[in-house]
């Protein structure tokens, strides 16, 4: 039976922290790991999409891109199960573009929510560029190139989504064939992972544990978190659902300790710093064998490089039966 094709993708800007680790890259790995049977996974590192809005300083997504390969693997992304590769090792998502920017309306790609949001927010860059508008076309080649039935990624790619499965239908009606099945998100509820702050857990705003964040940086940011702001002194009781502390705790801690935490904070039979230990200890139980395998892949780069080659050039083939039926759909047979 042929099995289902799952793909996904992470742009290679910057480092990735533990709302990452826990909200998506953990479901990529179960995907992999519990339903070998039905899905077919490939995963890749988006160094195209970096450029979209990082054309001006390029030099750091060399680096991302590695450390995001490193973290792939190290948080259980298996190379003899899933296809591990970087986008512009796979030069036919380029081709797929060019021709799919023939075919998209323009009204389309301005009506995408994250274009404006994204202007607003990085109003320090100039994103009136052609390569910014068609970040979705580029999303779209991505995801259709392998005619992926299901994209696991976060609500907010959502948008994104809904544009890929109008130019998968757009092409198919206009060359009159059934090239590419529409494409669909795959939402886990997984929990939101709170910043040092409270705040959601994002590079932006400062508030993240990073995966390359020493276990001396991880203890010193939990035990400077905030807690319960009118919890003053270890006399006074606390309410632990202020604290986000507690938040965290109830993604890495036991359902004792959570409710041992709970009740010495409500009762001030525990202080905050004998609250932070239990969430160190949890928090490097959870990250160790990452970080131990993060070690050995950071010394190792070669092998990291092998990996990702062997995968896009399999990728490669795949793609390549794709853009065999694209080109012939688009009268350039000739070169096939
Ligand atoms: N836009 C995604 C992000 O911001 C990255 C991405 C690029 C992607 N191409 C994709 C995700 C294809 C899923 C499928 O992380």
């Amino acid at each position: 039976m042929d099995r289902e094709r799952v793909l996904s993708g992470m742009q290679a800007s910057g480092k990735l922290h533990l709302g990452n680790l826990v909200g998506a890259l953990k479901n990529w790995v179960d995907l992999q790991n519990n339903r070998q049977d039905k899905y077919d996974c490939f995963y890749f590192v988006a160094d195209w999409h970096a450029l979209t809005t990082g054309y001006a300083n390029p030099s750091t997504i060399k680096e991302s891109t590695q450390d995001l390969l490193i973290n792939f693997i190290a948080a259980g992304l298996d190379p003899d199960k899933s296809t591990i590769f970087i986008q512009s090792m796979v030069p036919q998502h380029a081709e797929l573009h060019l021709l799919l920017s023939m075919i998209t309306p323009l009204g389309w790609l301005e009506r995408v929510p994250t274009y404006k949001e994204k202007q607003e927010q990085l109003k320090d860059r100039d994103l009136s560029t052609y390569g910014f508008l068609g970040y979705p076309v580029l999303q779209t080649a991505d995801i259709i190139i392998y005619r992926a039935k299901h994209v696991p990624v976060g609500i907010d790619q959502f948008p994104h989504l809904e544009i890929s499965r109008e130019i998968a239908r757009r092409f198919n009606y206009l060359y009159n064939r059934d090239v590419f099945p529409e494409p669909e998100g795959l939402l886990t509820e997984f929990p939101k992972v709170p910043g040092l702050d409270g705040r959601k857990m994002s590079k932006s705003y400062d508030n993240a544990i990073y995966l390359s964040d020493s276990p001396e940086i991880v203890e010193q940011k939990i035990r400077t978190m905030m807690t319960d702001p009118a919890r003053k002194r270890k006399t006074d009781k606390g309410e632990p659902e202020l604290s986000p502390v507690y938040h965290l705790h109830k993604i890495f801690s036991s359902k004792e300790e959570l409710d041992i935490v709970a009740h010495g904070c409500r009762t001030a039979e525990i202080g905050c710093i004998d609250c932070k230990k239990i969430l160190i200890k949890n928090i490097f139980a959870y990250l160790t064998p990452i970080w131990k395998k993060r070690n050995e892949l950071i010394s190792n780069p070669d092998m990291v490089l092998e990996i990702a080659r062997k995968g896009s050039q399999k990728a490669g083939n795949v793609a390549e039966e794709t853009m065999k039926l694209v080109r012939e759909a688009m009268g350039l047979s000739c070169r096939v």
